[in-house]
């Protein structure tokens, strides 16, 4: 068997520590989408995460800690900082803060930055694997460069399938939160959002205050050919729409009714609930994208809470090849 799906528990939790020590690569459940996990302290391994995934470029992964004693080892904590990781960890937040001189991290890891994006994820077998290993994970989502993200263990094979190079998927069912984690940069006086993601800058903010968006809902409406083509599907996807064509499919939210609504037609929360919205979005993207229409079309997604990250999401899913 080159390549097992193992249901998490504390077996398959012994099977993954012991594979990551060879530094091989193993898929793990976090609450917001599957990632591909290897040590963080070894250029080998975390190689083998940028070669799997076929990433072009090297850019800094996120390093996975059990806790934030771990994570104070590796990077510098303003009380700001401490405030936010107390408050929200385990959860799907990233904080970017300075890098410890000493730290253990490898250089391609952290893409030789001063910093690192730090976060404790919400799966608490995941968070004792890492107390086992003694070491931190270095993690980016589970799926192939640019394509959809991987909410459930299925999705992780299916872009992986029978790879030995991938020796072990964890499976702990779809992810709860199922858009990826919202990234804070930490390193400068103010709080700067440099992802939305899976907690919402409502909540944040009640904690630091205002938050600097680099990605604001006008920015993102204003700029879309400024940001890279990513979490896309292999259709074209259009946002935004009232009225898709005979062609499409359609990703809707809310109660409707909806114009025009074709045979493959999709609800990603019909009470409306942001939440749930994320949730399904990837999966929804992907059932989609198999089916026999010819594009994508999304009904409008508000900007707020949860639908920031969502509609940043869309944004790039919607940026055309070159
Ligand atoms: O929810 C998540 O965050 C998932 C799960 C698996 O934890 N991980 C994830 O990782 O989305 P990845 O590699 O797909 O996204 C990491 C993002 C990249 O856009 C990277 O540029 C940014 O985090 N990042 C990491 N370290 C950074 C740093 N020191 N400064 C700025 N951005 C950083
Ligand atoms: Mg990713």
């Amino acid at each position: 068997m080159v390549q097992q799906i193992l249901r998490l528990d504390k077996a398959s939790v012994s099977l993954a520590v012991q594979l990551l020590k060879e530094e091989k690569l193993v898929a793990i459940p976090t609450e917001t989408v599957y990632g591909l996990a290897a040590l963080a302290t070894s250029s080998l391994a975390v190689a083998r995460i940028y070669a799997l995934k076929e990433r072009p470029s090297f850019n800094p992964l996120i390093c996975h800690v059990a806790n934030l004693k771990e994570a104070e080892r590796i990077g510098v904590f303003s009380p700001l900082a401490r405030q936010l990781a107390v408050k929200f960890w385990p959860g799907p937040l990233t904080l970017v803060v300075p890098l410890q001189p000493d730290h253990p991290l490898s250089d391609l890891s952290t893409a030789g930055l001063s910093t690192v994006g730090l976060r404790v994820p919400g799966n608490p077998l995941i968070c004792q694997l890492i107390c086992h290993l003694g070491v931190p994970l270095a993690a980016p989502s589970a799926n192939l460069s640019e394509s959809i993200s991987p909410t459930s263990a299925m999705h992780v094979a299916t872009s992986f399938q029978g790879d030995a190079r991938l020796p072990l998927i964890l499976d702990d069912g779809p992810c709860p939160i199922g858009i990826e984690s919202t990234i804070l940069d930490m390193t400068q006086e103010r709080p700067h959002l440099l992802r939305a993601g899976g907690l919402s800058l409502e909540e944040i903010q009640i904690i630091v205050g205002p938050v600097v968006c680099a990605v604001s809902s006008d920015a993102l409406i204003k700029s879309p050919g400024q940001l890279k083509r990513h979490y896309a599907p292999q259709k074209p996807l259009r946002m935004n729409v009232l009225t898709p064509t005979s062609t499409e499919a359609y990703l809707t939210f809310g109660p409707g009714p909806f114009k025009n609504s074709p045979a493959y037609t999709l609800n990603l929360s019909e009470q409306g609930s942001l939440q749930e919205a994320a949730c399904n979005l990837f999966s929804m993207l992907r059932l989609l994208d198999d089916s026999p229409t010819e594009g994508i079309a999304v009904h409008p997604i508000p900007f707020k809470g949860l639908g920031l990250g969502i509609n940043d999401r869309l944004q790039r899913a919607s940026f055309q090849k070159d």
